[in-house]
């Protein structure tokens, strides 16, 4: 059984990052969606805010589970038995760090294959950081976020607002 595991932060998830899940879902038997717990990092939505997300929006794909991990991504692949990582690359800049990325996995962990997927066409511009700068100031970002999350995000600023 091919299991793989594709990592982030998914604060929040964008299109961008559905449409590499469910490329991803075609070509493994398994895939599951990781959220790193980072304590260094402050983040929009906690872990198990994240989590939801994700659990709703690949709600119809069946071989997608979702996960959180703290430390090494090439830990945790070995701990749930995942021997492809799989990242998304959008452009020459992701490339150069992703590439960096592979090769440090590849060190930590011999048995980790990393897999990358060109990103659409019409999510080269899409980013969790784009997505928050456009929402904070109340602008529309039904071509960045899934539908079902866009409201988490709108509600997360007007809590904020109204402190
Ligand atoms: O969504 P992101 O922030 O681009 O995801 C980056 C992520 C979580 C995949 C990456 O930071 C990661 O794997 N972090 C875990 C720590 C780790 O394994 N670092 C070694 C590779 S440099």
């Amino acid at each position: 059984m091919k299991k793989a595991i594709y990592a982030g932060s998914f604060d929040p998830v964008t299109l961008g990052h559905l449409d590499i899940i469910e490329r991803a879902s075609h070509l493994v038997d398994v895939l599951v969606v990781a959220v790193l717990e980072n304590p260094n990092k402050k983040s929009l939505f906690t872990v198990e805010e994240r989590k939801q997300h994700l659990e709703l929006v690949t709600a119809d794909l069946p071989n997608v589970e979702v996960a959180s991990f703290r430390g090494l991504l090439a830990d945790f692949a070995t701990e749930i038995g995942a021997t492809v990582a799989i990242r998304g690359l959008r452009n020459a800049i992701d490339f150069a760090s992703e590439y960096q990325m592979y090769l440090i996995n590849r060190k930590l962990n011999h048995q980790l294959e990393t897999i990358f997927l060109a990103a659409d066409e019409e999510h080269l511009s899409l980013s969790s950081t784009n997505a928050k700068e456009i929402a904070v100031f109340g602008g529309n970002i039904d071509f960045m976020v899934p539908e079902q999350v866009r409201p988490f995000v709108v509600q997360k600023y007007q809590e904020m607002h109204s402190v």
